[in-house]
């Protein structure tokens, strides 16, 4: 973990308390703390730092069924695919990459991606940014994208037809920056960052993946800054219980509060519906964008997730 992260972080088990986390740090190449551990003076928890990753989670053995198939192999190459296939010659995952690209403010002195898989959109914010993290709670998508700021180039395969593999190769080019970079395992659900850290944050494809939309929601919020602050939201809004149970779902149900539309009911709380995001979001920009996943050569699914850009 790069060592610029330190004076930001805080104890996710002592929310909404924000105690600062103190680094031991027992081995370090160049500022990356490769060894070590955040310790929580309050809760007196400590967060291992392992082989340079950061897991700051409160249950470290908590992960849910459904989060599981974000740790298996084929999983992660698929994501390798739809984030960086176009920086491997091809050219139908770009359309996607620059659109959510063009979603982010450029200048934001920091900035925070949620959810953030092997990480384009982070390190498309770091290149418009003065430094920028991504949370995710696979270890296996922090593990590949730190590999990737370090190697700056990445091989994976997919399958082609029935045993056959396809190889792809990509090299980072040099806007997409490493040096000020993070990636960390934490939860979108307790963010180990104090508050009002972020200029710029993003929450792409999470909303319906989490145990606790509303709490999501609330978290980002809390680590934006209160003015000057810019949020990518985006969703398809596949809402399932297999994430969440039905009555926390923001959409998708016929009666009860979050009833009607996930979109309607997101862009309203952002708007300050019920206070419970506050100070409120102006929505400047909205609009879907359809993005890919690959399953082999003649197979593709074609996601379609509405976008807010909410500033404040
Ligand atoms: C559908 S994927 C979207 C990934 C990426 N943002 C994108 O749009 O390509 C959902 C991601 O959220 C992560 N995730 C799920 N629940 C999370 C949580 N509570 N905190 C952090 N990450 C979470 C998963 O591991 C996965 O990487």
């Amino acid at each position: 973990m790069k060592q610029f992260l330190i004076p930001h972080l805080i104890c996710p088990a002592c929310l909404p308390g924000e105690i600062p986390l103190e680094a031991t740090v027992n081995r370090v190449e160049a500022d990356d703390i490769v060894t070590g551990d955040l310790f929580c003076k309050k809760c007196r928890r400590r967060f291992p730092i392992k082989d340079g990753i950061a897991i700051l989670l409160v249950d470290p053995d908590g992960c849910s069924g459904a989060q599981r198939r974000y740790e298996e192999s084929d999983t992660v190459n698929r994501y390798l695919w739809s984030h960086y296939a176009d920086l491997a010659g091809k050219a139908e995952v770009a359309e996607a990459n620059a659109a959510w690209g063009g979603c982010l403010v450029d200048n934001a002195l920091a900035a925070f991606d949620a959810g953030c898989a092997v990480g384009r959109l982070t390190f498309e914010m770091a290149a418009k940014s003065g430094w920028a993290v991504g949370c995710d709670l696979s270890h296996n998508f922090i593990r590949t994208a730190r590999r990737l700021a370090r190697e700056r180039r990445h091989s994976f395969s997919l399958q082609l037809e029935g045993n056959l593999c396809e190889s792809f190769h990509f090299e980072l080019p040099a806007d997409l920056r490493s040096d000020n970079v993070e990636f960390v395992v934490a939860d979108a659900l307790a963010i180990p960052f104090a508050r009002h850290t972020f200029q710029q944050i993003s929450s792409l494809n999470l909303l319906d993946r989490v145990s606790y939309p509303l709490a999501h929601l609330y978290e980002m919020n809390r680590v934006a800054q209160s003015a000057d602050a810019s949020f990518l939201f985006a969703d398809p809004f596949s809402w399932s219980t297999a994430a969440a149970p039905e009555e926390r779902w923001l959409g998708g149900t016929a009666a009860g509060k979050y009833a009607g539309r996930g979109l309607d009911n997101v862009r309203a709380l952002l708007e300050g519906k019920d206070k419970v995001l506050s100070p409120a979001w102006k929505i400047i920009r909205e609009g879907c964008i359809n993005w890919r996943m690959r399953t082999h050569t003649n197979h593709r699914e074609i996601i379609s997730s509405d976008f807010l850009c909410a500033e404040r």
